[in-house]
């Protein structure tokens, strides 16, 4: 489609993902050649260069994490953190079907930057059908002899959304309770059986053939510089067009929502969007003209993320979306953590009672309160991103609580 850049999706149909040999005839595995060809540092220092940063939605930088990995440890882990949990987020789903060995291939990249000789995909539970087609994925490459000694093996969740926290994921692969760990260590020393492990997410993998095929300073000049290459995105709701793109990071959000999406569904008026999946900012419409790359995003309190992008038209009752999501947040919290466990089902409590109509001020003061407690004190990601939702509809939406309230 006009207006996108592909890169990761170039033969999205052309190619079948399970057959290494299709990727092969459009220049597949040539980035893990190049890649076995060099030495370590100078990978990690390529990777670096390219300014490749995590696409699961924190940011980080890839080489930076690699370059964590202590090299005397005798054995190391490259983990795909294929668990994309939130509700309206299918991009790594999208990648792997329509170029899985692109993944694969990142990950043995990964693997001889770091000197790994075993990766894990961890799939989503509700991605059952994606295990067979990335077995047969695993199976072509290995038979094709591109990834050497390198051994990739699938693993399945079973639905617990806390399982895309990486360190919960280790749990889960170990074969424990989907819960999260302290941080620090970090898994780059100590993540997989306590060995130093790589956790990165299936589009991150994805990006890595092509910056080692076409170079460090091709990448860092797509998109934001801050946040080079193409982000995969997904639009869903009312939305004329609810598909998938890829695009350069410094696309417009604006842009996204017109030029790709179509514009509103039935003539109707925008009212807000939400980026980043069940977890993200809702953006009012002054803030549309921001590039959904990372730090732009971030300052308007947002991040793309996990790539979802929830479009809501004049329609939609703000606060019955979050009152709904606020459920999702309740039912997931795994219980370890208490600013987690009783704060997500408190948040539910009150946005249930605002959005029945049954609640006064006081109410929005302490659900603001509860919300920094969490995102201070919470032990992962879950309960430190629940409030999101929230807060961002409280900045930009009051009105829509205001209206809701008892007041005497
Ligand atoms: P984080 O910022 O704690 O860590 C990001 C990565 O960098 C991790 O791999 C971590 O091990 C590494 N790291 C960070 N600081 C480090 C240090 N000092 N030393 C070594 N390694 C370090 O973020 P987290 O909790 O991993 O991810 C949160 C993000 O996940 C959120 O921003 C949210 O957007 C995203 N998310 C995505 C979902 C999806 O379906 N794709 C679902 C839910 C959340």
């Amino acid at each position: 489609m006009a207006n996108e850049k592909r890169v990761l999706l170039e033969y999205a149909d052309q190619i079948d993902p399970r057959k290494a040999e299709d990727y092969i005839k459009v220049g597949g595995y040539k980035g893990l050649e190049k890649a076995r060809s060099m030495n370590r540092r100078d990978l990690i220092e390529e990777v670096k260069k390219s300014g490749l940063r995590g696409r699961g939605g924190a940011g980080f930088n890839a080489g930076m994490k690699w370059s964590f990995v202590p090299q005397y440890a005798d054995t190391k882990y490259v983990v795909c953190n294929f668990d994309e949990g939130e509700p309206g987020t299918y991009k790594d789903r999208i990648i792997c079907e329509k170029n899985a060995q692109a993944l694969l291939e990142g990950m043995a990249i990964c693997a001889t930057a770091i000197d790994s000789k075993q990766g894990y995909i961890y799939c989503r539970g509700e991605y059952p059908f994606m295990v067979k087609l990335l077995n047969d994925a695993v199976q072509s490459a290995k038979a094709s002899g591109a990834l050497g000694d390198f051994d990739i093996e699938i693993r399945m969740g079973a639905g617990a959304y806390v399982c895309g926290e990486e360190t919960a994921l280790i749990e889960s692969i170990e074969g424990h309770r989907g819960e999260p760990r302290f941080k620090p260590p970090f898994p780059g020393v100590s993540g997989l059986w306590s060995q130093p492990t790589v956790v990165n997410n299936v589009e991150t993998f994805a990006c890595l053939p092509y910056i080692l095929t076409n170079g460090a300073d091709w990448f860092a000049g797509i998109g934001a510089a801050s946040y080079p290459g193409t982000k995969v995105i997904t639009l869903t709701g009312d939305i004329e067009n609810p598909t998938y793109f890829e695009v350069p990071t410094d696309y417009l959000l604006r842009d996204v929502i017109y030029k790709l999406g179509g514009g509103i569904k039935d003539g109707k008026k925008f009212k807000a969007v939400q980026v980043g999946g069940t977890s993200g900012a809702f953006i009012p419409e002054q803030n549309l003209d921001t590039p959904i790359d990372f730090d732009s995003m971030a300052a308007i309190g947002a991040s793309l993320g996990s790539g979802a992008v929830l479009v809501l038209d004049e329609s939609r009752d703000i606060v019955d979306v979050v009152t709904r999501i606020s459920k999702f947040f309740e039912h997931e919290s795994c219980g370890k953590c208490n600013p987690c466990r009783e704060g997500t089902w408190r948040c539910r409590e009150i946005m249930e009672r605002i959005n029945a109509g049954k609640a006064c001020p006081e109410d929005i003061e302490k659900l603001t309160v509860l919300s920094r407690v969490m995102k201070n004190a919470a032990l992962c990601g879950l309960g430190q991103a629940a409030p999101i939702p929230i807060d961002s509809t409280l900045k930009y939406f009051k009105q829509e609580y205001s209206c809701k309230l008892i007041t005497l």
